[in-house]
């Protein structure tokens, strides 16, 4: 049994009942924050806290978040959590009768949180492997929301092709991947998808452009072509559950085996991580 977090209590997961009308449930009306720990510690957790405003003010959620910036630790310390783990917030625009129309401004958002240990998966040092996928999302994606169906088709079809990921293309750029930012290296330089409505402005993605920027690696915001892919010299993705883990192949065609951009601000990002969290 986990100790959850919801509309302001703390209490077993099997005591926490959301209504079938919940706008979450009916219309996947709803936001959502994934925070790394490391060492029992939340990782940025101000950077995902303001994410999680832009997103329920791009929502029209009007939810009160100053409260919930303690809910992270909290969980973390109520399930006994003290080394590597993944926080969940959700917010739902609450629970109202069935309508396409928004709520009436009195309804009270829902507030959920849970977190757990999370190892992961080994194989992904040994490096990510890709396909393509058309990106069919909707033209949002920089705002979080829970209605994710996109993304999980494409991992789905990653995993029943063996893959690990799967790199949304759209009008031929690769925008990012199904829960990670794509980056690829090309004459040295790292570049990656701007931000854009087409893309969400990851939290790992902008620590990586700001270690960079801080130690003279080359970056540049701007579009990689799927065209491109076979020139890379490197490729990345970038997520709070993968940190920065280099893409090995895409689409079954294998990258150059040596990565030294990669490696490099792979071991930078680990500074980070140990400066905020040890
Ligand atoms: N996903 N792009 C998409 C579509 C994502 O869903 C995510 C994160 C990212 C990376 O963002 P960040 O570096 O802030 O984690 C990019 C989370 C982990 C998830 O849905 O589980």
């Amino acid at each position: 049994m986990a100790t959850v977090y919801l509309n302001g209590q703390f209490l077993p997961d099997t005591q926490a009942l959301i209504s079938p009308l919940d706008r979450g449930f009916t219309y996947g009306d709803g936001v959502y924050e994934v925070i790394r720990a490391y060492n029992g510690k939340p990782f940025l957790p101000d950077e995902h806290f303001g994410r999680l405003a832009d997103c329920c003010a791009k929502m029209r959620i009007g939810a009160y978040l100053s409260p919930l910036h303690e809910v992270p630790a909290r969980l973390l310390e109520a399930n006994g959590l003290t080394g590597d783990a993944l926080i969940y917030l959700q917010i739902t625009r609450g629970t109202a009768p069935r309508s396409h129309v928004f709520p009436p401004p009195e309804t009270h958002p829902t507030v959920f949180g849970l977190a757990w240990q999370f190892n992961p998966n080994p194989a992904w040092a040994q490096g990510m492997t890709t396909i393509l996928e058309p990106d069919v999302r909707w033209s949002r994606c920089d705002i979080k929301v829970t209605s994710l169906i996109p993304n999980s088709f494409s991992a789905q079809r990653a995993k029943e092709l063996g893959a690990h990921e799967g790199l949304f293309v759209r009008d031929g750029v690769v925008q990012e991947a199904t829960l990670s930012n794509f980056f690829a290296v090309f004459g040295g330089e790292v570049r990656t998808a701007p931000l854009s409505n087409y893309i969400l402005p990851g939290i790992t993605r902008a620590v990586v452009l700001d270690l960079c920027r801080e130690h003279g690696i080359p970056c540049r915001e701007t579009p990689v072509f799927a065209t491109e892919l076979h020139q890379a010299e490197e490729a990345f993705l970038t997520s709070t559950v993968y940190d920065v883990a280099s893409i090995k192949s895409v689409e079954g065609r294998p990258l150059p085996a040596e990565h030294p951009v990669t490696d490099r601000i792979v071991a930078l990002f680990r500074e980070v991580v140990r400066r905020e969290c040890w």
